[in-house]
């Protein structure tokens, strides 16, 4: 199956007031990646449903929006309704991640189940069909800015052995550290989506590096 490679610029590294400017620096991306911290999941705190009703308003282009948030199972229905496309929780934060997935469902988005670094990948393989969207985290969630993790690429490979066995679309994830090096390095081993804040907002033309990401991606996908 041919695949698609995707670009989702985290708002993270974005300029939090001057936030529409910055969302229209990169419309030509495929989603917007909004990362929504409680301050107790991760020792972070970003924003909430408000705030993220707002950029879908402004956005112009589709919502991925990365939970790092306890409870996710009282939370992440809200942001599917506010019309986000797709809405990603953790699995470390929920005993019943089919219950979660099946709430964002209801509310018309693509699930996406996320795993931090320490978390292997085996107990979920199982579930797989009832996920759009595995992401496999390459750093430690709760900041930008951070290096990306090589080790992290075995459990990638995992995944894309056992999506691709399944024979579903299920969407491919990586976030954090993701650059125009290690970009190469996520694609050759099977990731299809890819987060990228730093990289894209300290660029001085985010939408041009939006491009150059996805053309070096597409280049090393197979
Ligand atoms: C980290 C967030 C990431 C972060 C990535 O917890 O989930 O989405 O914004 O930032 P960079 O690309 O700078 O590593
Ligand atoms: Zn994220």
């Amino acid at each position: 199956m041919a695949r698609t490679v995707r670009i989702n610029p985290s708002i993270l590294a974005a300029d939090f007031v001057n936030l529409e400017r910055d969302l229209h620096r990169i419309a030509n991306a495929d989603l917007v990646h909004v990362d929504v911290m409680d301050n107790h999941f991760v020792p972070n705190l970003t924003f909430g449903p408000q705030m993220v009703e707002r950029i879908q308003a402004v956005a112009g282009i589709p919502l991925d929006v990365h939970l790092m948030i306890e409870d996710p199972l009282r939370w992440a229905p809200g942001y599917a309704g506010l019309g986000a496309a797709s809405v990603t929780f953790h699995a470390e934060a929920t005993d019943d991640p089919l219950a979660v997935a099946a709430a964002i469902h209801a509310k018309g988005a693509r699930a996406g189940l996320a795993l931090k670094p320490g978390t292997p990948v085996e107990p979920y393989l199982e579930l797989l069909g009832e996920f759009d969207q595995i992401l496999v985290m390459t750093v430690e969630p709760g900041f930008g800015g951070q290096a990306f993790m090589p080790d992290m690429m075995a459990k990638v490979e995992r995944v894309r052995a056992e999506v691709d066995a399944k024979g579903r679309d299920v969407w491919l994830q990586v976030d954090g550290g993701v650059d125009r090096t290690t970009i190469l390095v996520a694609a050759e081993h099977g990731a299809d989506t890819f987060v990228a804040g730093s990289a894209v907002f300290r660029a001085p033309d985010p939408a041009v590096e939006v491009d150059i990401l996805r053309e070096l991606a597409s280049q090393h996908i197979h």
